[in-house]
This record gives C-alpha cells, structure tokens and sequence, in this order.
C-alpha cells in the first residue's frame, strides 16, 4: 500500500492536501485497491438533508481486497493468528490462503441456507476464528453482518434481530470466558422466541456442552461445510451498498443500527490502520478489542486485513488465568503494537509489577489506546512500564458512527502529549461549537466535537430510519455531524476529549445510554420510576449511578438491588448493571416535570459545592435526602 506517511512533512502535506483538494486525496488512496469497476462520481454530499456516498458507480468485493489480493502473492503468510481462552490449548494460525478457503467455504454454507445478498445476518459468538470467518463470509455473498456482542442478553439480541429482520443467526454452543463457560446458544433460543424472520441457525461447536438443536432451523456449523466446495467467487458488490449494521446507544430510545457502507469502509480503514499503527510487513498486530465492538470490526478483521496484516484475536480476558495474560500473550507472539482500552490499562496497574516485570515485552514498538480517556496516570504507566519509554502512545479518537479512528497521532511523528488524542488524520475537518453552534475560533478552547465534511468511513443512515440518523447527529448544528463529545483545543492546537455532554455514559469504554437503563430498570416489579447518570469510577472511567423510586419502602433493601440487577442483566446484559442504586421517595424535578439530571449528577459525583440554584425546582426539599441517603 501507497499512502503511509513517514514523516512530519507527509502528515502536513497529505492534511493540507485532503483540505484543499479532497477528491483526488481520496481518488489517489482508493487506487490502491482493487476495483471491478471504476467509480464514476467520488464524492457527493449533503449534510442537511443526509446524503452522502463515496466512490459512487464502483464496483468491488471487500474479501477480494481483504483475502484474494494477498493470497495471490503471499498465501503463506499469517492473516489471523489465535490465542485460545486456556494458554494450554493450541494457537490457531490462519494463513491468508487457509483463511480465504475457510471463508468461501462458509459463504457457500450460508447459500447453502439460503442467505441472498443484501439479507441480514445476525452473528452472536465468542472471540474465535470462526467469528472473523463468519463476517468475511457475509460479505463475500453481499450479505450485511450484524454482529451482536457475546455479553449481551436475548431480549437485546431479539430486538436487534427484530429491528433488522435478520434471516440467519451464526452461533456457537457455548464459549469460555475465563474460568467461566457461557451459554450462547441458550440465550439465542431464547433470544429466537420472539423472531418471526430467522429461519436458520447456525451453531459452531465450542464448548460442546448440551444444546437443544431445533429440526429444520438448527444446523452444525461443521456438517454444513462438508457439504459444500471452497469455491465461491465473490459478489459484485456496489460501493454504497451496506457491508454491516452494528448497534449502538444514545441518549434516547433503542438502540441505533449504524449501517456502514462496502467502498468508504474499506479505504478509511485500511488508510487509517497503515497510518495511525504505522504498520510494516511482518509486523504482529495485537487489538485486544472484541469484534462484538467497531473496534474489532475496523481493527482486528477489515483495516488490518485490507493492508495484507497479520492480526491476532484474543479469545479470553486480561486476568486469566491472571492479570498478567496479556503480557505474556505479548512475549509468545513477539507482538509489535498493541492496541487496548484505558479501562484495561487501569485494571491492570492495579495488580502491581509482579505479572510484568519478568515478561520480555521486547518486541514492542507502538502502543495504542482507544473507547474513552485516558488519564494521565494511565498514560505514564503504560508509556514506561509496559512501553519502557520505547515507545509511542496513540490515544485514537473515534466512534461507531466515525467507521474509523479521527483524531489521533502517527507513532514517531506526530508529538504525543498525555490525555491528548493530539490532531485530526488526513481527510477529517473537525470544528469545536458553542451551544447555539457558533464556531469556536483559535486555540486554547472548549467546546462540542463536530465534524464540518465528509469522511470515507462515516455512518450512511441508521438501519430503516434515515430520520433518526439525520435527527441525532445532523441537527444539532446545521450542516455539521455533531459526535455527541466535549473537547478542549489546547494552545498547540491538539485535541483533548473531555466525555460525552449527551446523556450517554461511557463505562469501561462501553457506550450506554442512561435512557435504556432506566427503561430497564423500571420494568423491575415494584419500582415507579428511575433515573440513571455517570459518576467517575477508577477503573471502569464512568460508572453509573441510579437512583430508584419503589412502591413501597418496606422491602429488603440490599435484596431488592440484587434483584433489579438481575433485571437489567436481563434485559440489556451484564455491562448495563448499576453500581450504584439509591433508593429515593422522588427526584429532583422543574415545574413543568422534568428530572433535573443537573443535580443528580452532581450528588452522584460528590460536587456539592456546585450544585447551584435549587430553589426553581418543584421539590427543592428533594435533595436534602438524596445527599442524606448517599454513601
Ligand atoms: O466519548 C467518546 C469515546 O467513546 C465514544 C464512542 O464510543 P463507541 O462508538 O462505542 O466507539 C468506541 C471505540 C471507537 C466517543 O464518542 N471515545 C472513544 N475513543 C476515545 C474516546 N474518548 C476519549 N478518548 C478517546 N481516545
């Protein structure tokens, strides 16, 4: 690939050159890929009314430029190297070649069922190999992946499967999660109650525990490809069509289904992953992000790929069999960039040196960062205990919505300052607005995140509600995409995200909107009413804290917090559990009935001093008993 920037001056020249001259930027790095057809129209868009496609005309099939173009000339080489749950278990090491065999095969599978292009697929599985061959083979066929994060409960799945009216399911028996065995397929018959359009699943074995297997819907993932060739050309596809869906939170309602598009998906990824990780043949890369997030999806399976990469995928957690896994996965593989979430960094700083200090963590050059901020402390641990002081940090900026990472520094060009996501890549115009979107000029600044042009890995519209999409992040301020973060431009001009000023709470690098927990909660018998808001948390960077009105106050207390925990488990799934309830008798609300989150913030974050004019509210004598009841 062409277009990696090696210098300071690259980066300038290439910035300067994506402003003034944008389409024939872009034009130059999507020649680089193989195209059935060329584009006819590069670029056209309209952010007020949401109109938006790239390479529009061209042709192309994603796999052939993630799989075919490196089998011809390095079939040899490792696509995909995994690491099992269990470090006694065997590493799987998939070449480029064995890996476009493994796809075809499968794609044929998913014919074979009954899948056409342009169906919907849901995939619900655990981090292992067939994973990444289930979503390459998705799109081999032109059918479009929604990928479900394995942490997630059958209500949640039904609901995306519902809202996308996915025909097939892909699916594993169970999967190892630490010490612990998951129940997959379980959760997805249960999940399948309620989803009159799938009409197959397919269940790979993992775990091999006991399943019930529906006659006429369920099949084994391992019978079904003996039953079908490795051949399978791939579908020629239309650079706007969708390549997946992927759900995530907001401030309001059910969840969105950000639909991403095959042609710009593919070049900004691919750019972006050579760039921002300054990737050299041979190099092994390490993103210890689930494909279940964008973050697997753009950098473990397609940005890597595309740039003929060597990405591994972890199958386990961080602390097992102890909190020093990653260190040693590190060590086996002689990884060179390692890519994870501050929360990870925090949880592991904890455990003391003892599970590093012994560790050959040699083989690093580029370590990166990525899902919230990262703190200061964070920083510094991880640039000199785990980096030795060797090597870079690039804190990578970017969203579901953004396809691919927006702010961020080139490791050895681009300065880093710790917390700083430092300056916009190639291509990407950011502006920082005032509350009634007038632009913030100059530096040393604060305001909204927003984006003023076009980007080849933005979102297209949410799945079968192109006025949602338009509604949440091109109306707040006219004629630009609005991310939904706060921001800070320093004195040098280098980006700080400061966190979400919607009403969405990041934990642990997990995006989860305070609505859907409160809607959760207040399906738990017995409570009237609840309202959910972030407080800073240590490890998880937010936590969330909600305060609940019941019924009757003559309950168990510490049981009833048990009890609407599990309700929300189930629910939404175990990452949407409260860490905090606070029983309350009512919340703090205006004359015309709305729930000042103003103040419960700032009780749940112990900002008293600052919690300000109380007087308006309809019941002031409210947050008496709200600091009262704190712990
Ligand atoms: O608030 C920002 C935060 O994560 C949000 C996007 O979440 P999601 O769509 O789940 O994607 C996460 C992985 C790309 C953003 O709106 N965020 C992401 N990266 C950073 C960050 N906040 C600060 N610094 C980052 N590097």
């Amino acid at each position: 690939m062409n277009f990696q920037m090696k210098t300071w001056e690259d980066y300038q020249d290439a910035y300067q050159k994506s402003i003034e001259d944008p389409e024939n930027f872009w034009a130059e790095i999507a020649q680089e890929f193989k195209w059935i057809k060329p584009w006819k129209k590069l670029l056209e868009w309209d952010f007020n009314d949401l109109q938006v496609s790239w390479f529009k005309g061209g042709k192309l099939n994603i796999t052939e430029n993630c799989l075919d173009r490196h089998v011809e000339h390095k079939p040899e080489q490792p696509a995909i190297i995994w690491e099992p749950n269990d470090p006694n278990e065997d590493v799987q090491v998939l070449t480029y070649k064995v890996l476009h065999d493994r796809v075809c095969r499968f794609a044929n599978v998913l014919k074979m069922n009954g899948v056409e292009k342009g169906d919907r697929v849901c995939i619900y599985m655990p981090m292992i190999p067939e994973l990444a061959i289930a979503v390459l083979a998705c799109a081999r066929i032109g059918a479009i992946h929604s990928v479900v994060f394995g942490g997630f409960s059958a209500q949640s799945i039904s609901d995306r499967i519902n809202d996308s009216a996915c025909k097939v399911v892909i699916t594993t028996d169970g999967a190892h999660r630490g010490a612990k065995l998951i129940p997959m397929k379980d959760t997805v018959d249960d999940a399948l109650m309620n989803c009159p359009s799938v009409k197959k699943v397919i269940v790979s074995t993992r775990t091999r525990t006991p399943i019930s297997m529906i006659k006429g819907r369920d099949v084994w993932w391992e019978e079904e490809i003996k039953k079908v060739t490795n051949e399978c050309p791939p579908e020629v596809m239309d650079a706007e069509d969708p390549l997946f869906i992927l759900y995530t939170s907001g401030s309001t309602g059910k969840p969105k289904g950000v639909v991403h598009t095959i042609g710009g998906y593919m070049v900004y990824t691919a750019y972006t992953f050579l760039n921002v990780f300054q990737y050299h043949p041979g190099d092994i890369y390490f993103c210890t992000a689930d494909i279940g997030w964008i973050t697997g999806h753009s950098y473990i399976i397609y940005g890597p790929l595309a740039c003929g990469a060597t990405t591994m995928m972890f199958e386990g957690i961080p602390t097992y069999p102890d909190a020093g896994r990653f260190w040693d996965i590190i060590e086996k593989h002689r990884v060179n960039t390692f890519y994870t979430a501050p929360t990870a960094i925090r949880s592991l700083m904890g455990f003391g040196d003892e599970y590093y200090k012994d560790k050959d963590l040699s083989s690093l050059r580029i370590l990166g960062s990525v899902g919230e901020p990262i703190n200061e402390e964070a920083w510094h641990w991880y640039h000199q205990e785990i980096g030795k002081g060797n090597c870079p940090i690039t804190d990578t900026w970017w969203q579901t919505e953004t396809g691919g990472i927006m702010i961020a520094p080139l490791p050895n060009i681009t300065k880093t300052k710790p917390s700083f996501a430092t300056l916009p890549l190639p291509g990407i115009q950011p502006i920082l607005v005032d509350d009634q979107g007038n632009e913030i000029d100059g530096n040393g600044v604060n305001g909204n995140l927003c984006i003023k042009f076009p980007w080849p890995g933005m979102i297209r519209t949410t799945w079968g509600d192109h006025e949602r999409c338009k509604k949440t992040y091109f109306s707040a301020y006219k004629g630009l995409y609005f991310t939904g973060d706060g921001c800070q431009r320093d004195e040098d001009g280098f980006y700080r995200i400061t966190g979400r000023v919607d009403d969405v709470i990041n934990v642990s690098g997990h995006r989860i909107g305070t609505a859907e927990v409160e809607n959760a909660i207040n399906m738990h018998t017995g409570v009237v009413e609840s309202a959910v808001v972030g407080y800073p948390h240590d490890i998880k960077g937010q936590g969330i804290y909600a305060y609940v009105i019941l019924e009757k106050s003559d309950h168990d207390a510490e049981l009833t917090k048990r009890d609407i925990l599990m309700t929300v488990s189930r629910i939404i799934g175990p990452i949407a559990k409260p860490d905090e309830i606070q029983f309350v008798s009512g919340l703090p609300k205006t004359r015309s009935g709305k729930i000042m989150r103003r103040i419960l913030r700032k009780v749940a974050c112990n900002e008293l001093d600052t919690l300000g004019d109380t007087s308006t509210l309809l019941n002031p004598e409210i947050v008496d008993e709200l600091i009262a009841g704190k712990k």
